[in-house]
């Protein structure tokens, strides 16, 4: 899966350029576009892929990164450690929270053609059934219910075994599964020690661990084997799939690396108010525009479609007004109800004498198994360290949900999720075992806004994180219950003391104070430019993913979700991405 882009610059021929093009806007000055796409990320490589399986339809593809070809790092499931802080993340970092005793947390994103899913850790979970419901509910749109989005699952899933081959019956249910769409998915290619143990402990602990063949049914809740955007041994992006060597040839494809958009800039015909032209960075830093005959597409991730909106005069009139930026649409949920899930991870010393562990930190080690995984894509470097997640259901009768509102979309929905990791991806030299606690149906709510006029500044992100009790209070929750997991039957022997200084935390209060000072952020933020009924006061976008009040800029991208799914995102970025595409042909009448 080596690929060797060609690099197509032909210019002073006059003719227009399709491929891959670094920074040279000269060479698409001839062409008449009729979709940008702004930002070549998850969504973004799905909507110009499809787009551009017309022939007649001219696409460009802004990215402000680099391409991922050749980016080992983001081949090597295990090396996903490796990417945060590079050229291919944008570095982001919060303002400080005042939830988190005033600590800032790093956002990354990925800067990079394929986006965060070049740069992610690659699990693959959907959420649950009452999610899409909800969506569907929240929306008037029944398009986006649980039923009617499996086509577009299947659009996109394309089930692959796992690098080691082994026999996968009873780890998976075929029938909830896509094997012809794009983007691989897999269950984990390496065996951990601890997984007979994992299974074990579903059995002696059924009651809160049950066993669940399949977390991708839309019934998530229990304990099962995770899936992962894995194919052959690397990493399967929306660039690897969406933008492969076949589909970056198309002559109607321009993909512009390297290349920054700043703003969308409107025109008026009358009273309508539309979008078809993007400013850009030329190399020289002087703004350039290009027009699209038919729409924009705006998929520049959570972080950047709101920024971009902004600067453009889109979103709250006031507080636009306050940085000199003229209002075009006063719009003021945009860059509002950000939603992320925040993590704790708790990590277990074992007995183990298991020669993986420690990968993450043993650079010998590492270079062994790289070289490995570069011979034939095997051993430890095809996964992240991570076979198992269990999804975690506050009991009704909880204290927790006596006192504030259930957040989650239904019965059918977690609040906790618990990444069950093998020593590999400990953090500390030696032998350990670790949970990443994550609470995924979070009652806060955070926001991207702009901190001053200049294009180029980073926005200011307020993820509000644990603004909530509710938050702080199911995160303990998760505490406990990874608690219960280790002290099963089945870690006898292997399972020693918890590591660190949750080690002595034992009151609510003190695992509160451990929680505030530990809690980290999933990336998996969505809400900054949320969908609601069309004609609707609040939202940014209809449900058919276009601007409120205006015409040719749709929205594709996590920022539409009104709320976070009970899952890791970049599988429903898949599942709107096509459906978006579908809306976007139907409207143009396009095959
Ligand atoms: C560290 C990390 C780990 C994660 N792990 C998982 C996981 O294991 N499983 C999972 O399901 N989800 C995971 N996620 C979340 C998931 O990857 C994202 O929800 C999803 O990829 C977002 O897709 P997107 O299309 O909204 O944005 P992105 O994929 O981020 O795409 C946005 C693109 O727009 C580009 N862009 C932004 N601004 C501009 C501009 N001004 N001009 C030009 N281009 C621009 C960016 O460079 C980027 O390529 C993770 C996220 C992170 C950050
Ligand atoms: C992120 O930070 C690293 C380390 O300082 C830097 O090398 C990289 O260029 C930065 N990324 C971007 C997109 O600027
Ligand atoms: C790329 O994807 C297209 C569209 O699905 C497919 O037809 C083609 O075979 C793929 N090419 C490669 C090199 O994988
Ligand atoms: C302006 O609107 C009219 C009426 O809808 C339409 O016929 C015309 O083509 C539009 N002009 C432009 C430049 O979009
Ligand atoms: C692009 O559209 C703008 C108006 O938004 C117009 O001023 C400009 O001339 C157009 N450029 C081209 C090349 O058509
Ligand atoms: C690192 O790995 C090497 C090779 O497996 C091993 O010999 C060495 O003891 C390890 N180092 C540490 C600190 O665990
Ligand atoms: C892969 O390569 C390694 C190192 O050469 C070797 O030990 C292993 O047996 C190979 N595995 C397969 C499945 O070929
Ligand atoms: C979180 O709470 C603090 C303290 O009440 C407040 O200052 C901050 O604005 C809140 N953040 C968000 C995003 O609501
Ligand atoms: C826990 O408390 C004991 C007794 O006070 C102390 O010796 C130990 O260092 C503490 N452990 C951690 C990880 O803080
Ligand atoms: C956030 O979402 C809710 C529910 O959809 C909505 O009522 C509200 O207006 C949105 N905006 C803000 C700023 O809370």
């Amino acid at each position: 899966m080596q690929h060797l882009y060609i690099w197509l610059l032909i210019l002073g021929l006059g003719s227009a350029v399709s491929g891959i093009i670094h920074q040279d806007i000269s060479a698409i000055a001839n062409v008449d576009f009729d979709f940008i796409v702004v930002g070549g990320g998850t969504a973004g490589s799905v909507v110009a892929s499809r787009l551009s399986e017309n022939p007649n339809l001219q696409v460009l593809v802004i990215e402000a990164g680099p391409s991922n070809a050749n980016v080992q790092d983001s081949m090597v499931p295990f090396n996903v450690f490796s990417l945060a802080g590079t050229r291919f993340d944008w570095n982001f970092t919060s303002t400080p929270q005042s939830g988190l005793n005033g600590r800032t947390l790093p956002y990354t994103r990925g800067h990079i053609l394929g986006g965060s899913s070049s740069i992610n850790s690659m699990f693959y979970t959907r959420g649950s059934s009452d999610d899409y419901n909800r969506f569907a509910q929240v929306t008037g749109d029944p398009g986006w219910s649980w039923d009617n989005i499996q086509s577009y699952i299947r659009k996109n899933e394309r089930w692959t075994s796992p690098a080691d081959q082994h026999d996968t019956s009873g780890q998976f249910d075929p029938s909830d599964h896509g094997f012809s769409g794009m983007t691989f998915v897999s269950l984990p290619g390496f065996s951990q020690e601890i997984d007979d143990m994992v299974i074990q402990t579903t059995k002696q602990l059924n009651h809160e661990f049950p066993f669940n063949l399949d977390m991708n049914s839309g019934k998530p809740l229990g304990l099962g084997w995770l899936q992962s955007t894995i194919g052959e041994g690397a990493r399967s992006s929306a660039a690897t799939s969406y933008l492969n060597l076949t589909v970056i040839q198309r002559q109607n494809l321009h993909i512009l690396l390297e290349t920054r958009v700043t703003r969308i800039l409107p025109a008026t015909n009358g009273t309508d108010l539309s979008f078809r032209t993007v400013e850009l960075l030329s190399d020289s830093g002087a703004p350039v525009l290009v027009n699209a005959s038919k729409e924009i597409i705006l998929s520049a991730g959570t972080i950047g479609t709101p920024n971009i909106l902004l600067h453009s005069g889109i979103g709250d009139k006031d507080e636009l007004g306050r940085l000199g930026i003229a209002s075009v649409i006063d719009l003021p949920d945009v860059g509002k109800n950000l939603t992320d899930q925040p993590v704790i991870s708790i990590n277990w010393a074992t007995t183990s004498q298991n020669p993986f562990d420690g990968l993450l930190v043993n650079a010998t080690l590492k270079a062994t198994e790289l070289a490995v995984w570069e011979q034939n894509r095997t051993g430890p470097m095809v996964t992240v360290g991570i076979n198992h997640v269990a999804w975690l259901r506050l009991p009704s009768d909880s204290d927790i949900l006596n006192q504030f509102p259930d957040p989650s979309a239904g019965q059918n929905t977690p609040h906790l999720e618990l990444a069950i990791g093998s020593g590999m991806a400990s953090f500390f030299p030696g032998h350990f075992v670790g949970v990443g606690g994550a609470l995924v149906t979070p009652a806060s709510r955070g926001t991207v806004q702009l901190g001053s006029n200049d294009v180029l500044a980073k926005p200011l992100i307020d993820p509000g994180m644990l603004n909530s009790t509710f938050d702080v209070m199911a995160l303990r929750e998760s505490i406990k219950s990874a608690k219960r997991f280790f002290a099963a039957p089945a870690w006898k022997g292997f399972v020693l003391g918890i590591a660190g200084p949750l080690a002595n935390a034992t009151t609510d209060q003190e695992l509160e104070s451990f929680i505030r000072g530990n809690v980290f952020p999933s990336g998996h933020i969505v809400g900054t430019a949320a969908m609601s009924p069309q004609g609707a006061n609040h939202g940014v976008v209809d449900p058919d993913l276009r601007l409120k009040h205006a015409s040719g800029l749709r929205v594709v991208d996590a920022s539409v979700m009104p709320f976070v799914t009970c899952s890791h995102t970049q599988a429903p970025v898949y599942i709107i991405a096509e459906r978006a595409v579908d809306l976007i042909k139907n409207d143009w009448n396009s095959p």
